[in-house]
């Protein structure tokens, strides 16, 4: 017998997938333990939207530095825009770290800007590189995995109000958004965070969904977190005693194995319900592959 929270939840799954202009865009994050199953949940619902809106264009942001978890979905359905300029490179863990050429890397473009200035009477120059949204908005394709590779992850802010602007749905899946939104930043990230704050509020009214995940919202900018719009607790999560209902308590009862996957609380502005994420993406050991940023 399905229970009353799995009817819940299943309503309230529905209306984040579904892309009626009612509901319009979203805002969500997905929350829970280390290996608590946090990527699996994002990439089914990555999966499904893959399958439902293959004629809309999906993006995925990585971290740096670790094992690219996009082949998990497998390697075929990934590919990789880099920023011109921007000092990534791929490197394979299995082979020492060596550099690795075998990825369908594209470039997109990117322009420099130089800067001059006084330090201690003596001039210097400095050249960064903006990128060409516009370029890799082109380039990225539809039906594929769309990687999208800055050298920094605080762009993506900038990026996603570029998104904002092209005029057909799209999809940004983020993965670890503590580090693109990090609770007490400074100088120049401090504004791009408040003006990324200001255009989540309007997620609702634009055709973009945004699914990320962290292991605590805690890590997040404040001014981010009250944002969202759905929130999903997996098991080992905690509460969002300000934006949620769903107690520790209950989180803590949560269940999760290999066979039936992983129960989680789903939550829509003060309704919530209970779903189950059934699949499990596991890593492809050939493909032990990161991206680093050599300056
Ligand atoms: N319910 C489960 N039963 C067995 N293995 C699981 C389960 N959930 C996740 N895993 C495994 O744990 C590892 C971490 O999962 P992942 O989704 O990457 O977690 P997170 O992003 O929260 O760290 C993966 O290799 C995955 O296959
Ligand atoms: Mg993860």
């Amino acid at each position: 017998m399905v229970s009353k929270p799995e009817i819940e939840g299943q309503k309230i799954l529905k209306s984040l997938l579904s892309q009626n202009v009612d509901y319009g865009g979203n805002f969500v994050y997905i929350t829970g333990g280390m290996g608590g199953g946090k990527t699996s949940a994002m990439f089914s619902l990555l999966e499904y939207t893959q399958k439902f809106y293959p004629n809309q264009k999906i993006f995925l942001s990585e971290t740096y530095d670790a094992p690219l978890q996009c082949f998990k979905m497998g390697f075929d359905r990934c590919r990789f825009l880099v920023k011109e300029n921007s000092g990534v490179v791929f490197r394979d863990r299995n082979k020492k770290l060596s550099k690795v050429e075998f990825l369908p890397v594209t470039y997109f473009k990117s322009n420099p800007v130089t800067k001059t200035v006084t330090v201690n009477k003596k001039q210097k120059t400095t050249t960064t590189y903006i990128s060409d949204y516009d370029d890799l908005w082109e380039k990225a394709q539809y039906g594929k995995l769309n990687v999208v590779l800055f050298g920094n992850r605080i762009e993506w802010a900038k990026f996603i109000e570029y998104l904002r602007h092209v005029g057909e749905w799209c999809h940004i899946f983020i993965d670890e958004i503590g580090e693109i939104l990090p609770a007490g930043t400074r100088t120049e990230d401090w504004k791009v965070i408040g003006n990324f704050a200001n255009l989540a509020k309007d997620f609702r009214k634009c055709m973009l969904k945004v699914i990320a995940n962290t292991q605590s919202v805690r890590d997040l900018d404040y001014r981010v977190i009250d944002k969202f719009m759905y929130r999903i607790f997996l098991p080992g999560a905690m509460q969002d005693k300000k934006h949620s209902r769903i107690v520790q308590k209950a989180i803590d009862n949560l269940d999760g194995d290999e066979k039936r996957g992983n129960m989680a609380y789903i939550d829509r502005m003060g309704r919530f319900g209970l779903i189950r994420f059934t699949n499990i993406y596991k890593p492809d050991p050939r493909y032990s592959i990161e991206a680093h940023v050599v300056i």
